[in-house]
């Protein structure tokens, strides 16, 4: 028997070509594996540039279906959308308003584009006049009284033509309390995807510019997650898949790869990951001055990210990467 061992091994022999490491290659990545995340603004021109993600839009509902469409044709199979409201108040009124900006949304797009999976974002930020994730108690988001607020939501995205929804507020009991309402009001074909461990983050950063969604005092530690905590992320996992989540999210993705891999091993769930803004926003500022290939730099992200264990990516690149690919 020859020694496993240099010089009878030698790794490079299938790193020689680009056709033999295509041949090997243990992670592959399709516009299919790529969630598309889409800004609906209900006050603003058909497109408002965002200044801190080069490249995205807040769009109107028709621009929407243009951008969609787009995305469609190259391959993108799944959209996520946000909603910016025609006004803000303290319940967050217009996320579970049938005329909202979402739900025209998902009208014209289940229209237009009948084979497009159709996410929405369950939150109350960006509808709330102070910015937090759910209705306030003093100056504490109330919990409970926030639930009946996202499953109302919930079920008007579900009613609007929604195929999943996301609920990404971190209330204890969200996802039960969502499966719970869609049930009671026939849409039990509706998916949820529950960003299960998602960690308070600067990275969000740029989505706030974007959706208009910054708290107006404090912060959002009270409710998402502390970054210095891994078992805490399973636990979080362990307690969405029970109240009925269909796939589970991690979020931010590249600075928590360990905890995709961690998620992905336990549960065998349908996994994502979402690149978040601040992920988006550092490889294009980067790209913009010459520091780096952004092309080649959000390739490397998607796959590391797929390799990590996500079945699919939330990224602002779909396009980009479809186009790639
Ligand atoms: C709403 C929500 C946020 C993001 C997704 N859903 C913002 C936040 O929690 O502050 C962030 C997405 C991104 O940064 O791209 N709660």
């Amino acid at each position: 028997m020859p020694d496993a061992s240099f010089p009878n091994v030698r790794s490079r022999r299938l790193r020689r070509t680009a056709a033999m490491r295509e041949l090997v290659r243990e992670t592959r990545l399709e516009a299919s594996d790529l969630i598309y995340p889409m800004f609906v603004d209900d006050r603003g021109p058909p497109r408002t540039p965002v200044a801190s993600m080069p490249g995205v839009d807040r769009l109107s509902v028709e621009a929407v279906v243009e951008e969609a469409r787009a995305a469609f044709d190259e391959g993108i199979r799944a959209v996520l959308l946000f909603g910016l409201p025609a006004s803000k108040d303290a319940r967050g009124s217009r996320a579970d308003h049938a005329e909202g900006v979402v739900q025209r949304a998902l009208r014209a797009l289940r229209d237009a584009l009948p084979d497009l999976v159709l996410i929405t974002d369950v939150c109350l930020c960006e509808y709330t006049d102070h910015g937090h994730c759910g209705v306030l108690d003093g100056e504490t988001v109330a919990n409970d009284a926030t639930l009946e607020r996202l499953a109302a939501q919930a079920v008007s995205h579900g009613a609007a033509g929604a195929d999943v929804v996301a609920p990404s507020d971190m209330m204890d009991g969200r996802v039960g309390a969502i499966r719970a309402a869609l049930d009671e009001a026939g849409l039990e074909d509706v998916a949820i995807l529950s960003y299960a461990a998602k960690y308070a983050s600067v990275f969000y950063g740029p989505f706030r510019d974007a959706a208009d969604s910054a708290p107006a005092f404090g912060d959002r530690r009270g409710y998402q997650m502390d970054v210095r905590n891994s078992d805490e992320a399973i636990r979080e996992v362990a307690l969405d898949v029970a109240e009925g989540a269909d796939i589970v999210m991690v979020k931010p993705a590249l600075p928590n790869l360990d905890i995709v891999r961690r998620i992905k091993d336990e549960f065998r769930m349908p996994t994502a990951a979402y690149q978040v803004s601040g992920e988006y926003a550092m490889i294009e500022a980067a790209g913009a001055r010459g520091w780096l290939d952004a092309g080649a730099a959000r390739l490397e992200a998607a796959y590391a990210i797929r390799r990590a264990g996500a079945d699919l990516i939330v990224t602002y690149a779909a396009r980009q990467l479809a186009r790639t690919l």
